[in-house]
């Protein structure tokens, strides 16, 4: 196999398409499908408190420690570790993440392919005329099926492993800068019509009003799963996307501004979600469902809304491609990279694979409904397995990479650029990766999982 060229190693192109690029990464099915979802089986106000605190005392670091890593050594996950610390076991760090790329992209593109058919039927004006009840059975009716959510599924990763051929540069970092802006416009527009719904109050309420009663260890742990997934940190996509970054570029800002974007867009869905949900009496903790029931009804209460759908639905799977992508390159540069496979059949190979094990996700509403563990199923235990066990680890262990390995005049050499940008907070970031998030993140993770009970 030939090995891989790396004086030839693509890059972004521009400062405001690194962001739009990782903020493509960042705000997916995470912020619009996943945050309300979650949020609502948790009772709402008290968990997205304890969530923002996740995201500023923990995922803002974990961001800037994996852009760290990846700018420094300008290597895939893999890679980075092991260029960063030869002769360790530091690499296993990328083993892992390797691994959740897999696990997260199968059960992304489940969801994927239930917005690729509301695309569809956004366009076919099947949500016009039905009750809140109508359009909940017509969900169903999907999602349980066989040969349609498949086929989206299959046509969602071929979109995915099509643009990450085509190199990220010229693909993604293009359309992101646009569709980003569009997205954010377009999530304003709805947050319009849902707070002037009649009834809208109380699911502001349900919003904003913290009730600490509500919130129990899972929950906490629930919080944090969420801020490392909606962040996309915890398994090296954003060492991946760090290693494409410019060493002129300032990391500090763009993890920053791009922590920003995923948070005010995750809020802004929960705004425009809640007050429908319960204008229409759908149950707040009604699960993955919750966005697929529920927008369709707004939808029909907005002038244009036939249009509006159409547009909601194509960005929102746009919003999944930008990130779905990141995932599949994490896997694609270990390959390329590690493995010497060109980028085209590393691409198929891992997109084949991982759309194998993404059926069995899909096919977990269905015809695989019965098979579960641990009262979940298949489609259940993937995401919880990512988002709960293997992010928080990843996170952890990277954090303490940073904080420990490389220490303190390294990581301000990067953060610096060698001297070109002042980094103002170098004490309190070393102070938080050293020592706050490493334990912040074992103590919640020990006790969500019930070996440590508070
Ligand atoms: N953050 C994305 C979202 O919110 C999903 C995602 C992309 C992701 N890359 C990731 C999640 C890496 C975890 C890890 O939809």
């Amino acid at each position: 196999m030939a090995k891989f060229d790396f004086s030839k190693r693509d890059s972004f192109g521009s400062k405001f398409g690194v962001i739009a690029a990782a903020a493509g990464s960042a705000v997916g099915l995470g912020n619009i499908w996943r945050f309300p979802y979650i949020a609502g089986e948790n009772g709402g106000g008290a968990f997205i408190l304890v969530y923002l605190l996740f995201i500023l005392a923990i995922g803002i670091p974990v961001m800037l420690s994996e852009f760290t890593i990846g700018r420094s050594a300008q290597r895939n996950v893999f890679g980075s570790f092991k260029k960063l610390a030869p002769r360790t076991h530091w690499y296993l760090i990328g083993v892992l993440g390797v691994v959740a790329a897999f696990i997260i992209l199968s059960f992304y593109s489940t969801v994927a392919s239930w917005t690729m058919e509301y695309i569809y039927k956004a366009a076919a004006d099947a949500f016009s005329g039905k009750s809140s009840d109508q359009l909940t059975s017509m969900f169903q009716g999907f999602k349980g099926g066989t040969f349609r959510p498949i086929m989206w599924q299959v046509v969602f990763m071929f979109l995915t492993a099509w643009i990450v051929v085509s190199g990220v540069k010229r693909g993604i970092e293009k359309y992101a800068r646009i569709l980003m802006p569009v997205l954010l416009l377009l999530i304003i527009i709805l947050d319009v019509r849902a707070v002037t719904l009649a009834g809208a109050q109380e699911g502001l309420e349900f919003l904003f009003k913290p009730d600490f009663s509500k919130l129990n260890t899972n929950s906490i742990l629930q919080a944090l799963g969420q801020a490392f997934f909606s962040l996309s940190i915890g398994m090296g996509t954003l060492v991946t996307y760090g290693s494409y970054i410019n060493k002129r570029e300032n990391l500090t800002n763009t993890a920053i501004s791009v922590s920003a974007a995923d948070t005010i867009i995750a809020i802004l869905a929960g705004v425009a979600i809640f007050p429908a949900v319960f204008a229409f009496g759908i149950e707040p903790n009604a699960g993955p469902d919750l966005i697929f029931r529920t927008l369709p009804n707004i939808f029909q209460q907005i002038p244009g809304g036939y249009f509006f759908a159409l547009l909601f639905f194509i960005l929102l799977g746009v919003a999944a491609l930008t990130s779905s992508i990141s995932v599949l390159e994490v896997v694609v540069a270990y390959f390329t990279e590690e493995l010497g496979i060109l980028r085209k059949p590393a691409t198929i190979l891992a997109a084949a694979t991982i759309t194998a094990l993404g059926v069995l996700s899909t096919m977990s509403w269905g015809v695989l409904k019965d098979v579960s563990l641990f009262n979940q199923n298949i489609f259940d235990l993937l995401d919880f397995t990512a988002s709960s066990i293997l992010l928080p680890i990843g996170g952890l262990f990277i954090v303490i990479f940073v904080g420990w390995y490389l220490g303190k005049d390294y990581t301000r050499k990067e953060l610096s650029s060698e001297g070109l940008f002042k980094v103002k907070l170098i004490n309190v970031f070393i102070l938080i990766v050293k020592f706050l998030a490493p334990l912040a993140i074992a103590l919640v993770f020990l006790n969500g999982i019930g070996l440590l009970k508070f």
